[in-house]
């Protein structure tokens, strides 16, 4: 994997990359949907590279349990075995264990129940990289604790020195593949505990870094102090990503401030429960007054949804239940995220981020209902 760094901003922070892999390029910001458990509720992969996706998200967690790493290797790893050829990145399990109820955190690593057959699990550095390693991903996550939020100084300040010597550990268990590691930044919303980690981890000159322990719950004003408080520290030539965030506004803000990837459930989880994006905010299909409405979702929009379909028959397909009302909804949510990030590369590239973020959220907050 290889990162360029094409131009920044003349106003901000912003960048405009270019990463290159294997199994493609993919231009920078970039968002990346997520498929959990290797699919993307409710899309085949034809519909999700419809949507314009480079890139897509899995989880250890999810695959480590069901199938099992042993079997998406034995049907030629995950690409394969789930039939998408463009770049997959795998968490490292590192947020989904810490937000389990009946775990048992210690210094090498974490203890859990399977969720459906009581069976004791463990997970450390060593074993979240040699299940990803065998998923075959293209970008590997370091195994890191995600800290709760709020959380005591003290408590910050261990747990972080611990996600930076298990990053060492998942490096030394790295074997050469072309995978590439990303180590994961914490520090809570401790400006010195960031700067610390960011610099601890750029000394192992990995192939990018990621910033963790946000979309917590602490909200936009302190994700953007926290962004703005690492991603200084970072290198210039790696790419930045900023996990499991967000909303347009949040990506916007970030962007701003010098993060290059992200990652987020929210337009197809949002699509499931009938809510969707337009540039005039964000719309509930379910709401009576869609009952009548012919327009499209989006009028400005280009997607195979918004050019066959109107907000009166989504509102149909969504009372009467049907599956096909989830699909619709999710081909246009990402397709409204990834317009946004092209949009944002053009910006960029003209040196007019800061314009652009003015316009779209003028437009997009100033309607939110
Ligand atoms: N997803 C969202 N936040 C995090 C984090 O802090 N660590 C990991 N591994 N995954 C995440
Ligand atoms: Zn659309």
């Amino acid at each position: 994997m290889l990162f360029q760094l094409i131009k920044k901003d003349k106003h901000c922070a912003a960048r405009l990359g270019l990463i290159t892999t294997s199994r493609g390029e993919i231009p920078t910001p970039i968002f990346m949907p997520v498929a959990t458990h290797g699919a993307m509720k409710p899309l085949t992969p034809a519909q999700i590279e419809e949507t314009g996706a480079r890139i897509i998200l899995s989880n250890t967690y999810h695959l480590h349990l069901q199938p099992g790493e042993g079997l998406v290797k034995k049907a030629g790893g995950l690409h394969k075995f789930m039939s998408w050829d463009k770049p997959i990145l795998t968490d490292s399990g590192g947020f989904q264990v810490f937000s389990l109820p009946n775990k048992r955190i210690t210094e090498d690593g974490v203890f859990f129940k399977h969720e459906v057959t009581g069976e004791e699990i463990y997970l450390d550095p060593a074993s979240a990289t040699r299940i990803q390693q065998d998923l075959g991903a293209d970008i590997i996550m370091a195994f890191d604790e995600c800290i709760p939020y709020p959380c005591d100084k003290a408590y910050a300040e261990q747990s972080t020195k611990k996600t930076i010597r298990w990053l060492k550990e998942c490096r030394n268990a790295m074997t050469d593949n072309g995978q590439a590691l990303f180590g994961i930044v914490q520090g809570s919303v401790y400006e010195d505990l960031r700067a610390m980690c960011a610099r601890e981890m750029r000394k192992l000159d990995l192939p990018g870094y990621a910033i963790g322990g946000v979309s917590v719950g602490e909200g936009l004003e302190l994700l953007k102090k926290v962004v703005g408080w690492t991603a200084p520290h970072l290198p210039e030539n790696k790419p930045r990503y900023l996990m499991g965030v967000g909303l347009p506004e949040d990506i916007l803000e970030s962007v701003e401030r010098g993060v290059d990837m992200f990652d987020c459930v929210i337009p197809t989880r949002y699509a499931r429960s009938a809510t969707l994006f337009t540039r005039r905010g964000k719309i509930r299909l379910t709401n009576k007054n869609y009952k009548r409405d012919f327009f499209p979702i989006d009028p400005s929009c280009d997607c195979y949804t918004c050019r066959h379909f109107t907000r009166a028959y989504l509102h149909h397909l969504f009372v009467a239940n049907e599956v096909l009302s989830a699909i619709l909804s999710a081909l246009h949510n990402i397709h409204f995220y990834l317009t946004m990030m092209a949009e944002i590369r053009e910006a960029i590239a003209n040196d007019r981020f800061m314009e652009y973020k003015g316009r779209f959220l003028g437009e997009y907050l100033g309607n939110e209902r």
